[in-house]
């Protein structure tokens, strides 16, 4: 499977039917639909731009995940970063997960969604000590300690609490994920994780230390990975690293961290078999008593979302043609910061002009302002809804204010029952916390 990384010019574009088999976002009558919900419905009640999520969709990839990975001792840790909407949190914390988090934000997100601490990693480079105070307090599985510095900071602050800290070293690999350079984290010069041989020694410094204790082993290569080799490979590298701890320190890790990093279908190229991943995992982890925990963020909410937006305006100049939406960069910023490439569509069939290939535009003052370009869509007239899928990860989560624009609403769709997860910010919203006199 190509990861078109390497072509960025010559990726397939559009259209965007098809793309998934299993799309969360099926068309039925000439219209998309969120399940049995018509995305026209939901526009109406809740206006645009506007994030859809299929509660559904999330929790079929959830035990798809669960189901691949079945004879061994599991814990999934969804990564919240992903989406932390607490909807979100509640729906996967009900099925069973447990948390991949990075900030005390995300913890307390978590807490409040009532995700159990005892299921719950906290990764990162800059943790800081209030962080670490207020996840020890929380009670929290482990955490992933990223640098020596880091494990000091740990250790004072476990002392002082007078707790013990429960400890796994993030280990960089050394691999070469085949991703975009921005979502890359398992080569040498990446700033996460610490050298196999500094693992070994900071492993001994755990076991010396009376306020940590070496639970687990951790790794993490990167995001929208979409083939098993560099997993695997990673995994092979910590297992190594987990077998010399035991020669080294005595020490027996429980756990074996793989990360995230699962690849899913867009308008690029497919998805991860996660089978496949599964398979080499098991046949790693035979005759070890390690419990295996994955932190897959994307693979369980990416194709369950979508961004709904409007297109205001057609324009054509200088050779192209520019649909001009009233979501952009601000609402999605994937496209323009890591060139991701999402299926986009209209939402109704009838609004089908003929399909040429086009720049589809937000209305923020910025060239590298978005959605798509050169992608092939049935020219829309103004007033036409587009569905712009694969957007329930790293799309609200990365939303911002820029050119003081409101953040859009968010809607689950679960049991062919709409929720309001988030209301859309007012006027009000964009001032709040600031000065005003
Ligand atoms: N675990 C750790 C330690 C991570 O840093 C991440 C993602 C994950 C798990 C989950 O990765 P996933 O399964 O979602 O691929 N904003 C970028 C992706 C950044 C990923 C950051 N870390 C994007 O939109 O492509």
């Amino acid at each position: 499977m190509g990861t078109g990384l390497l072509n960025i010019g010559q990726r397939r574009r559009g259209p965007a039917e098809g793309v998934s088999a299993d799309s969360a976002f099926p068309r039925r009558d000439g219209v998309l639909r969120c399940g049995e919900v018509s995305l026209e419905a939901l526009v109406q009640e809740y206006g645009t731009p506007l994030y859809v999520y299929n509660g559904d969709r999330i929790l079929e990839r959830f035990h798809a995940v669960r189901d691949a990975f079945a004879p061994l001792d599991l814990v999934i840790a969804y990564s919240v970063k992903a989406n932390p909407n607490l909807a979100v949190l509640r729906l996967l914390g009900g099925a069973g997960a447990g948390a991949d988090i990075v900030s005390g934000g995300e913890l307390y997100r978590v807490r409040h969604a009532g995700i159990d601490p005892e299921r719950v990693v906290f990764a990162g480079v800059g943790k800081t000590r209030d962080e670490m105070r207020y996840a020890l307090e929380q009670g929290i599985m482990a955490f992933h300690v990223e640098s020596a510095q880091e494990l000091v900071a740990l250790g004072e602050v476990a002392r002082d609490a007078g707790v013990t800290a429960p400890v796994a070293v993030r280990v960089n690999p050394d691999v070469r994920s085949p991703t975009h350079e921005f979502t890359r984290t398992g080569h040498a010069s990446a700033k996460f994780g610490v050298s196999p041989d500094e693992a070994v020694d900071l492993y001994r410094a755990i076991v010396e230390h009376t306020a940590l204790s070496a639970v687990g082993v951790n790794v993490h290569i990167g995001s929208q990975i979409r083939e098993p080799r560099p997993f695997l490979a990673a995994l092979d590298v910590v297992l190594e690293v987990a077998d010399r701890v035991l020669r080294d320190s005595g020490t027996d890790l429980r756990y074996v961290d793989l990360g995230g990093g699962f690849g899913i279908a867009d308008g690029e190229a497919g998805a991860l078999d996660i089978r496949a991943l599964a398979a080499g995992v098991a046949a790693r982890l035979e005759g070890r008593s390690l419990t295996l925990i994955l932190e897959p963020g994307r693979f369980l909410v990416g194709d369950a979302g979508a961004l709904l937006t409007r297109v205001l305006y057609l324009k054509r100049s200088g050779g192209k043609t520019f649909v001009i939406t009233d979501a952009g960069m601000t609402e999605l910023i994937r496209p323009s910061h890591y060139g991701g490439v999402h299926a986009i569509s209209l939402v109704h069939d009838s609004d089908k002009g003929s399909v040429e290939r086009v720049d589809i535009v937000g209305p923020v003052c910025e060239q590298g302002d978005f959605l798509a370009r050169d992608w092939r869509l049935p020219v829309p007239s103004p007033g036409a809804l587009i569905c712009v899928r694969q957007a329930g990860a790293y799309g609200f989560t990365m939303a911002s204010n820029y050119n003081s624009r409101p953040r859009p609403a968010e809607v689950l769709v679960h049991g062919g029952r709409p929720t309001l997860a988030r209301r859309r910010e007012e006027y009000g919203d964009l001032i709040r916390g600031e000065r005003d006199d």
